[in-house]
């Protein structure tokens, strides 16, 4: 009686996948062949291993069945000329050994083969072994797809960040000329006042100068008159004097600003003078408010460290507590400065009695574009900027601390040297 075989099933998926048969006597595999092909599979054939290479490159199979004996070039030699080719080196190979032959089979899997079968080869072995391998490749071919995918994104969300790091960058910069602006309005601003009295008294000195002329024309001189006109003459002297000095006090006080503001220099300086000169550029935006800024500072304290660093913290915190924390200068309340030397760190203490900063927000405010004001104009730079020159460039620390209502503090603390250390290594 004949055996009865039931018909031989693939899955619809492969129905039609191609597969590579390459054998020196392909007579031995004819029922191999059929019943692959009654599967559903298509199957090419070549005799020996370079006829077999070349198909490959042609006729793209999706799988290899490699014989290992051949004459010519062996099993072997081929497997490694398809892996060695970039048209056929994806494609997965599966040696066809002979049954005791371990070493064989050991070296199929070393010349890049994915599996072997041992013959005579049973039917349902090579198609299950087939099928598994084919559904292996379909996933690497997917999965190959998916990572070709997510280095795509990968590349572009790298070059979105890199994109914003330089948008933030131009943000930044753009801060800290509107604040070099900032400065150089209040300078102009404060030079008007002076400048001001001094035309105001040089018109009254050439008026007394005038009437002194017309006085000594006059047959009979008036002591008194004469007397007083004099005595106006040496008040608005004194007064222009006095004025042309704040102005000219004024001047290397912008001088100075604006070169450090410019020039990241370190150089030595005395923090009590750069804290004042940053108050003096910001007169005219305090003046009309009821907001008292006290400074604690040593006058005598002189530090090695950048200047331009410091205006810029201060500027920031200062318009930050006028516009958050006083309503825009609308409400009164003081700002204090506790500045004090700490071994070799300058320890300073900023506080104000604003409306301080709600809790959920106190972490959020060194980020950049962070921001409670982004309606009237706020870019949320300014605490990122304060945070950046203290821990990257001066090489220190701020925190922040605030109870709603009550206003804010902030302590900052950084490395400075001192005079006595620059004359040391000076010498
Ligand atoms: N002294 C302060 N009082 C109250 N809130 C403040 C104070 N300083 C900073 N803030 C809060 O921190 C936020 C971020 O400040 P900043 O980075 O300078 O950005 P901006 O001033 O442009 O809003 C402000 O929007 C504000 O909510
Ligand atoms: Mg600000």
């Amino acid at each position: 009686m004949m055996a009865v075989t039931a018909t031989p099933t693939i899955a619809t998926s492969f129905k039609g996948y191609i597969v590579l048969i390459i054998d020196d006597n392909p007579t031995n595999l004819g029922v191999v062949v059929d019943y692959l092909e009654e599967s559903g599979l298509k199957i090419i054939t070549a005799k020996n291993g370079e006829m077999g290479h070349k198909r490959a490159q042609f006729a793209k199979p999706d799988i290899i069945l490699l014989d290992v004996m051949m004459p010519g070039i062996d099993g072997f030699e081929t497997c490694l000329r398809l892996k060695a080719d970039d048209t056929t080196k994806e494609i997965p190979v599966i040696f066809m050994t002979a049954l005791d032959n371990t070493e064989d089979k050991v070296k199929g899997f070393e010349m890049g083969g994915v599996d072997y079968v041992t013959k005579p080869i049973q039917h349902e072995e090579v198609l299950a072994r087939l099928t598994t391998h084919l559904s292996i490749r379909n996933l690497t071919k997917s999965l190959n797809v998916k990572i070709e995918e997510l280095t795509q994104t990968h590349q572009e969300l790298t070059k979105n960040v890199a994109d914003l790091k330089q948008t933030r960058q131009e943000l930044v910069q753009s801060e800290k000329m509107a604040s070099l602006g900032r400065l150089v309005a209040g300078f102009a601003h404060e030079l008007n006042t002076p400048l001001g009295v001094v035309v105001g008294s040089a018109s009254l000195l050439q008026l007394e100068a005038q009437k002194i002329n017309h006085l000594m024309e006059q047959e009979e001189v008036e002591e008194d008159e004469l007397l007083s006109a004099i005595k106006n003459i040496d008040e608005g002297a004194n007064l222009t004097l006095s004025n042309i000095k704040r102005a000219a006090h004024l001047v290397s006080s912008f001088k100075r600003t604006a070169v450090d503001q410019t020039s990241d220099e370190v150089r030595s300086f005395q923090v009590h003078e750069v804290i004042n000169d940053t108050i003096t550029t910001l007169h005219n935006r305090f003046k009309n408010t009821h907001i008292e800024i006290q400074v604690d500072c040593p006058n005598e304290l002189k530090v090695v460290s950048l200047p331009g660093a410091l205006e810029q913290i201060l500027t920031n915190l200062l318009m930050n507590s006028l516009i958050h924390g006083f309503d825009e200068g609308q409400n009164a309340g003081s700002i204090n400065l506790n500045v004090q030397l700490d071994g070799d760190h300058l320890h300073i203490e900023y506080s104000d009695t604003g409306k301080g900063i709600a809790q959920e927000n106190l972490g959020k405010i060194f980020e950049p574009f962070f921001t409670t004001h982004r309606a009237h104009g706020g870019s949320g730079l300014g605490m990122y900027i304060c945070y950046n020159i203290i821990t990257t460039q001066l090489q220190g620390t701020i925190t922040a601390e605030s109870t709603l209502g009550k206003g804010v503090v902030f302590q900052i603390d950084y490395p400075i040297a001192l005079i006595a250390d620059e004359k040391i290594n000076n010498k």
